[in-house]
């Protein structure tokens, strides 16, 4: 089957390659991709520019934001069929005994092994995987826009589960891309008074999304000063929360001046770079800072109840569909800012010219 391969630490070392296909193993299911999101993560392991803690297995399959049928079952698998429509989870696989897999906490588990770095990901015509990650799509909804649960997901779990935004909130979003555009929409959904979308002179296109998902203001950092915006905001004392979902270490110093004194910071995104400044605000303010990471099965769930009744708009955010052979162009997309968010779509036995079903 073909399958895209990250097969060294260097810039661009990433291909499709054919490889064989996996086997439904007793406890496993094996799943025929149809879509298969990219996710900033890919476009770091394409340029090798990943988070140091962040490092994998090589060669690996990318991929973790997948949707598609089962196609197989293995030995002791019960309460799925060869026909359904799922999304699967991150955690391929997690221990499964340590005291945050028990606590319900896995996404933390020590020994969590994700698609796309220690596991063969979902950019391939199949995957395996444990019916512990599988989730059902809801009816009618197509799957490159159902793979779109994942980074739904890691929104929902900074802003609700981690940051837990109040109605009535002044919410200020660093980074215009999928995770800061859906942390927005999740933002909205819980009753945020007043958002502000924050991104750089590639976002034009990016900050009108914002602006068409509800975003009350967008700011390019680079022509202006969001500190003079948001002292004009409710009380004038800074933002109840911001979410840094930029990957890159300096914003938080913008963080720190942008939230209000027992205001909060969710920090999504990464920052291999060190920092060159002190964060002292920090202190001053009583801020709290969270660390936000993936998401757990419960996350997942709410956010496909949210999905079958249509509140959340995956179908304005995704920017293309790509035939697997054009990645390149789909992660270029993305990176370009002319796609907020792009997706694979895997040919299928019946749509491969001249194969046996
Ligand atoms: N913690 C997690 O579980 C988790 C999960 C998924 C992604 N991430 C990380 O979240 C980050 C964002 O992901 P993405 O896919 O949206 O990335 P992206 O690169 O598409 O978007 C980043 C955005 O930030 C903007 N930006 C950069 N510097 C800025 C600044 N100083 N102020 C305002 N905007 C700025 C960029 O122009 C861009 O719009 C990445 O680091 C990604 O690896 C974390
Ligand atoms: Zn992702
Ligand atoms: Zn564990």
């Amino acid at each position: 089957m073909k399958a895209l391969v990250k097969y060294a630490h260097e810039d661009g070392a990433v291909e499709v390659r054919d490889v064989p296909r996996p086997q439904a193993g007793p406890g496993t299911v094996l799943v025929r991709v149809h879509s298969v999101g990219v996710c900033g993560s890919d476009i770091h392991m394409w340029h090798d520019t990943q988070s140091k803690s962040s490092k994998g297995v090589l060669p690996v399959t990318l991929g973790h934001e997948s949707a598609g049928t089962i196609e197989a079952v293995g030995e002791g698998v019960t309460g799925w069929s060869p026909g359904d429509r799922v999304v699967c989870e991150t955690a391929a696989s997690i221990c499964g005994v340590c005291a945050l897999c028990r606590a319900g906490q896995y996404n933390l588990c020590p020994w969590r092994e994700g698609y796309g770095l220690k596991r063969d990901g979902a950019m391939a015509e199949y995957v395996v995987a444990e019916p512990r990650v599988l989730h059902r799509i809801p009816e009618g909804m197509p799957y490159e826009l159902a793979a779109m649960c994942e980074p739904y997901a890691v929104a929902y779990n900074a802003v609700v589960e981690r940051a837990g935004v109040r109605p009535g909130d002044l919410v200020v979003i660093q980074g215009a891309g999928a995770i800061g555009t859906l942390s927005l929409e999740v933002a909205i959904q819980q009753g945020a008074a007043t958002t502000v979308v924050l991104g750089t002179d590639i976002d034009a296109h990016r900050l009108e999304k914002a602006k068409q998902l509800g975003a009350d203001h967008t700011v390019d950092v680079t022509r202006q000063d969001p500190a003079e915006l948001i002292a004009e905001l409710h009380d004038g004392l800074g933002a109840d929360l911001v979410v840094d979902a930029t990957g890159v270490s300096a914003a938080l110093r913008q963080s720190m001046e942008l939230v209000r004194p027992g205001g909060a910071i969710a920090k999504v995104g990464w920052g291999p770079q060190p920092l060159g400044f002190t964060i002292d605000p920090l202190v001053k303010k009583a801020v709290t800072l969270y660390g936000c990471y993936s998401h757990t099965w419960s996350t997942w769930e709410r956010v496909l109840r949210l999905f079958g009744q249509r509140r959340l708009r995956p179908d304005l955010v995704l920017g293309g569909t790509y035939p697997i052979e054009e990645w390149q162009e789909a992660f270029s997309a993305m990176q370009r800012g002319d796609n907020i968010k792009s997706a694979l779509r895997m040919a299928g036995p019946d749509e491969r010219a001249g194969e046996p079903a």
